[in-house]
């Protein structure tokens, strides 16, 4: 078999389509390769979120150019976000890649593969399809990877929110659902190769069901659906738009059982104003709302978040408000980000004001809140009993696995006898960062 090298950036989406372009490229012969020098294809899929992505990515495949120079066979692709969005400028910069694909071609991987090899000419393929449903078809035969203890399915690609900071609109396109029938095949089919948990993947969740379907249906019932195909353990889903994040959603929690006590609900800002330029269209006051909502019906639930520091326009008090309604919702964890102007975009033509130097010590704080907050949040797990789904080997030194409690923490376990995909009472005995230590109760 010939040897692919894939390396991927960026979001769980780009994971998910890494995933998929193994599986159509393994039916055409390819096995997926660890070692850069020993393959025939290597595929960059790739993210523009932020600025520093693509800077990553350039410096990669400055890496790639000798290999490409001392094996004029071997085949180099760019495909995802940077492909769609800079296209033929990659190849003026990097001759020596041979194709450039966006996030809407990965299932047509193996054609382009093919047409380097017949005709030897590099070439761009990006563009939207606007026709067709999402579909992933199924592949039969061998699968070159069993699925994990945790295993992501995506059920709508695309965003129609269009936040003014953000280029996923532009990359990925219109939202667009998959079928749930589809859903619940590829589902059924996980649980039975030894997944327990499914983490249902979009930019936006919770639209699922509005376009692309034959008949719509909407998110919630969806949830509803999938806790009853036997095996699924455990049920949760990222990311979610607060508008979007309805009631029936949080009678779901408190309904099904499967759908695990989590909820990543970004709220960028803390601030109206800023909200109102990003064009998240809500305000703190409607947010909290919902959270009050939420943990009435599901006390327990632990919340997450996306922030964004050094927005156009966030003054030092504007900046304070986001540390204020971190410490007031009390998130178990946050991705946190210096806002980074992207071509295209609504807000890169606003004046990018605040200083790099501001929003790097900003970005400091935001961490250190996070930090101080993850520490607190974590000591009410301290002595309980946790139910852990193992999902690996832990790193951590005197532990033997690691796995996740429902609210989404990480756990290390101590305890023998243990494996991969069973769910362990854990006693919790520390807290660090995000992360829960504790011993496996037999
Ligand atoms: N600059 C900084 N962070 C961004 N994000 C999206 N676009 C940008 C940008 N231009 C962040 C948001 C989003 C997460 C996936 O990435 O917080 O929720
Ligand atoms: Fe980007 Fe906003 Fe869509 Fe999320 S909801 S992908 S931040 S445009």
């Amino acid at each position: 078999m010939k040897q692919v090298y894939l390396d991927t950036f960026g979001c769980q989406m780009n994971v998910a389509d890494t995933d998929r372009m193994e599986l159509i490229l393994f039916h055409s012969g390819y096995q997926r390769t660890l070692e850069k020098e020993d393959a025939d294809l290597i595929l960059v899929n790739t993210c523009s979120i932020r600025e520093k992505a693509e800077q990553k990515t350039f410096s990669l495949f400055g890496g790639l150019k000798p290999l490409k120079r001392a094996n004029p066979d071997l085949i180099l692709g760019l495909t995802g976000c940077l492909g769609q969005q800079d296209g033929k400028k990659l190849l003026q910069r990097m001759p020596y890649l041979d194709f450039v694909m966006g996030p809407d071609q990965v299932e047509g991987i193996a054609q382009a593969v093919d047409r380097v090899r017949t005709t030897g000419k590099s070439f761009v393929w990006t563009g939207f399809d606007q026709e067709k449903a999402y579909s992933i078809p199924e592949i039969s035969g061998d699968l070159p990877q069993t699925p994990g203890a945790s295993a992501f399915v995506n059920i709508i690609k695309g965003c129609d929110k269009f936040c003014t900071f953000c280029i996923v609109p532009f990359t990925r396109g219109r939202e667009k659902s998959r079928e749930p029938e589809e859903l619940i095949a590829e589902i059924s089919h996980l649980v039975s190769r030894g997944a327990k948990e499914i983490i249902l993947l979009g930019q936006n969740v919770n639209s699922y069901g509005k376009r692309g379907l034959k008949k719509a249906m909407p998110f919630h019932e969806l949830l509803y659906c999938i806790a009853e195909i036997p095996g699924v353990e455990r049920l949760r889903f990222t990311t979610s738009h607060p508008n979007d994040f309805t009631r029936e959603t949080i009678r779901a929690y408190r309904d099904l059982d499967v759908l695990q006590n989590h909820l990543h609900l970004p709220v960028q800002s803390g601030n109206d104003s800023v909200l109102n330029t990003m064009r998240r269209d809500h305000t703190i006051a409607e947010y909290l709302e919902l959270l009050t909502e939420l943990k009435s019906e599901v006390p327990d639930i632990a919340l997450s978040t996306d922030i964004i520091v050094g927005f156009p326009g966030e003054t030092d008090a504007a900046f304070e408000d986001t540390l204020t309604i971190m410490e007031k919702v009390g998130y178990s964890s946050s991705y946190m980000f210096a806002y980074s102007p992207r071509p295209g975009t609504p807000a890169n033509d606003l004046p990018d004001s605040v200083p790099e130097e501001v929003k790097k010590q900003r970005l400091q704080k935001t961490i250190a809140m996070q930090s101080q907050i993850s520490q607190q949040q974590g000591q009410v797990y301290i002595g309980e009993k946790v139910a852990v789904l193992i999902e690996g080997r832990s790193s951590k030194p005197g532990y033997a696995f690691k796995g996740r409690n429902p609210q989404y923490w990480n756990v290390n376990i101590q305890g023998s006898d243990l494996k991969t995909g069973d769910t362990v009472t854990v006693e919790i005995e520390q807290v660090s960062g995000h992360s829960l230590n504790g011993k496996a109760l037999l």
